[in-house]
């Protein structure tokens, strides 16, 4: 039986009557099958699990981006049933932001980089929303796909930065048999969008240079943010149409 609760107050409640250790997946909801092997590594390796949904406003820098963000609540709570899920944290607004976004977490390298150059305020959001949730959760270890890289990396390093009590876990991205890693922005695409999508990690894997991946993906309608190789990960982020698809792969 997954507990439903609404407010920070009430799952400190819970979390406070747990003896044993808490694996914690924040989500924004839209649950798929990348969500799917988070839940399923946190369910391996703790006593108990705690999803979160939450679409996070401050994370968004483009309003149309939030409004359309898919929103499939019966479906996820067969997906957190399914995977043995204790507890499902599920607030409002003014449940996480008391302080009216008034305080906010800001990292002043990594994130100015990639998407961060792209989506002024994205990672504070981020970040700030994070640190809200490990407060409330108090996890054990927090589960975070490599599909965002760069997210889980600042995590990690708010975690080691501000010295919290917890493990940061990144898990592969999955992909679909095409190649597409798992978002749930893919359900936005239309049928063509969803046919010349996988190209982009096509791109990213056989090109010999992040210019070449950058110039592939513009000759085939794709409006590229960027396609950026940083140490051994190359980063990609492009449009099709008003959805934006990100990835990233060891080169
Ligand atoms: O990756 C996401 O879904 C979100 O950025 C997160 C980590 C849940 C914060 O809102």
């Amino acid at each position: 039986m997954s507990e439903v609760l609404h407010s920070p107050a009430e799952v400190k409640i819970w979390r406070h009557s747990k003896k044993g250790s808490v694996g914690f997946v924040p989500t924004m909801g839209a649950l798929h099958a990348g969500h799917e092997e988070l839940l399923r590594r946190a369910r391996k390796e703790n006593d108990f699990v705690v999803l979160s949904i939450f679409v996070n406003p401050t994370q968004f820098n483009d309003p149309t981006d939030l409004e359309k963000y898919p929103k499939t609540w019966e479906q996820d709570l067969e997906m957190a049933k399914r995977n043995g899920v204790d507890a499902i944290l599920f607030p409002q607004y003014k449940d996480m932001y008391p302080d009216g976004y008034r305080y906010k977490v800001t990292e002043n390298e990594y994130s100015k980089l990639l998407d961060g150059a792209h989506r002024p305020g994205h990672f504070d959001g981020v970040l700030s929303v994070v640190m809200k949730l490990f407060n409330i959760v108090s996890p054990t270890k927090a589960y975070f796909g490599e599909k965002d890289y760069q997210q889980m990396t600042l995590i990690q390093g708010m975690v080691q930065a501000f010295f919290m009590d917890l493990e940061v876990v990144p898990v592969p991205t999955v992909r679909e048999k095409d190649g597409l890693a798992m978002s749930s922005r893919n359900t936005r695409l239309s049928k063509e969008q969803r046919a010349l999508a996988p190209a982009i990690y096509k791109a990213i894997t056989e090109s010999a240079s992040a210019e070449e991946a950058a110039a592939k993906l513009s000759s085939q309608g794709f409006a590229v943010d960027y396609v950026t190789d940083i140490g051994p990960r190359r980063f990609v982020a492009a449009k099709l149409g008003e959805v934006r698809l990100i990835d990233n792969v060891q080169i």
